[in-house]
């Protein structure tokens, strides 16, 4: 059911006005003088999951969080009484998980501080574009790994070996943390073996994995050593079903990610979110053949850190961009590699305070061959 507010002109709407609202694609409300809601189109139903019949006896602050920056573009359109509009307006509710999206705020000229509220969540092939354009500067990478490869691999042996004799000094209890650097040599040693063929997939492992086993793996491995003293929290859903894939590659991903979280955070407050959700209904049609891809499960890695400088956000994903002094710029360029290997994408929206990196991934058994 939806109402549409009485007309400025008094009841005789010009013909379609409200059709034109409702076959909208774009989410669209009206909300009164007090945030009220009087009026959703059903794209604003979809976006916030949540009938007509509900969401006109709510407000806008039962809907978005009450620091929700749309609330201060609403205050001032109602200051200027002219539209007011921004890109990447953050929408995230705790039910829908993070969003962006560029909203556009109109005053009513009748009833008194009505007001019409668009919403244009940022598209799926905007995120395409931008991981495409990355893929290709990732190919250019294949002299580089060789040259990492061998710099690598020998002080890593000598690592390994001093933390196995150090564990034999070792009670039961601290032997973990030994055992934790053995195994994540060995895994940097498998990974290291596979970038020196970083440009074809040779010994790209695929079995179903459970994404949330290797979040946790990340989590220790981050909270055990470069995250120590960080809150890292977990939001999964636990419907998610597993991705067709390498653990070792997708831990290496994820850890990149929580790296470049930590290494942005501030001294003190600092926190990272690792959130799943599985949304079986998106469908884009992206594919080599143009058929309609399905990339249902969503990890997003969120921290509320410095952010990306502007500059680099267009390029991140490129080898050798970095802002750190001892950085190389292959954290994301490897993480991009990876993801694309494994059918998905990568994206990343970033202001100060909060910087998401989401990874779209196949379920497994639908990925493309
Ligand atoms: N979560 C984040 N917050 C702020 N800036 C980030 C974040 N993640 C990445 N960046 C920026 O992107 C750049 C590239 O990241 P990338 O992981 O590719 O390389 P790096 O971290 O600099 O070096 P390394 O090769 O050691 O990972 C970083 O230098 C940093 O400026
Ligand atoms: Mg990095």
């Amino acid at each position: 059911m939806h109402t549409l507010p009485k007309s400025p002109n008094g009841g005789a709407e010009p013909p379609g006005t409200g059709l034109i609202a409702v076959s909208l694609p774009m989410p669209l409300l009206v909300v009164g003088p007090g945030q009220e809601i009087v009026f959703v189109n059903p794209a604003a139903e979809q976006f916030f999951d949540t009938g007509a019949g509900l969401l006109l006896k709510q407000n806008l602050s039962d809907v978005l969080p009450f620091d929700s920056p749309l609330f201060q573009l609403i205050g001032q359109a109602r200051e200027r009484n002219s539209s007011a509009a921004e890109r990447d307006v953050d929408v995230s509710t705790p039910r829908h998980g993070e969003r962006l999206a560029d909203v556009s705020v109109t005053p009513l000229p009748e009833p008194e501080g009505t007001l019409v509220v668009t919403l244009q969540e940022r598209s799926l092939a905007q995120r395409m574009d931008r991981q495409l354009m990355a893929r290709g500067a990732v190919r250019s990478m294949h002299g580089m790994a060789a040259v990492l490869a061998h710099e690598i691999k020998n002080p890593l042996a000598g690592i390994r070996g001093a933390a196995q004799l150090i564990e034999e000094s070792l009670g039961p209890s601290e032997r973990e943390m030994t055992q934790l650097i053995v195994a994540e040599s060995d895994r940097i040693r498998g990974l290291i073996d596979r970038m020196e063929s970083f440009g074809d997939n040779r010994g790209f492992s695929r079995h179903p994995v459970n994404i949330h086993e290797v979040l946790d793996r990340v989590r220790r491995v981050a909270e055990s050593g470069f995250a120590r003293g960080v809150s890292i929290q977990e939001n999964f859903d636990p419907s998610l079903p597993p991705v067709l894939g390498d653990r070792d590659q997708l831990i290496q991903v994820f850890l990149n990610l929580v790296r470049n979280a930590a290494d942005a955070l501030p001294e003190t407050g600092g926190e990272i979110t690792l959130t799943t959700g599985y949304r079986p209904g998106v469908k884009f049609g992206a594919g080599a053949g143009g058929e309609r891809i399905s990339l249902p499960l969503e990890v997003t890695v969120r921290d509320n850190g410095s952010g990306v400088p502007p500059d680099i956000l267009t390029h991140i994903f490129d080898p050798f961009v970095t802002t750190k002094a001892r950085g190389s710029g292959l954290g994301l360029a490897l993480v991009a590699k990876i993801i694309g290997d494994h059918g998905g994408v990568v994206e990343c929206d970033s202001v100060p305070r909060r910087t998401i990196f989401r990874v779209l991934l196949p379920k497994a058994g639908t990925e493309a061959a």
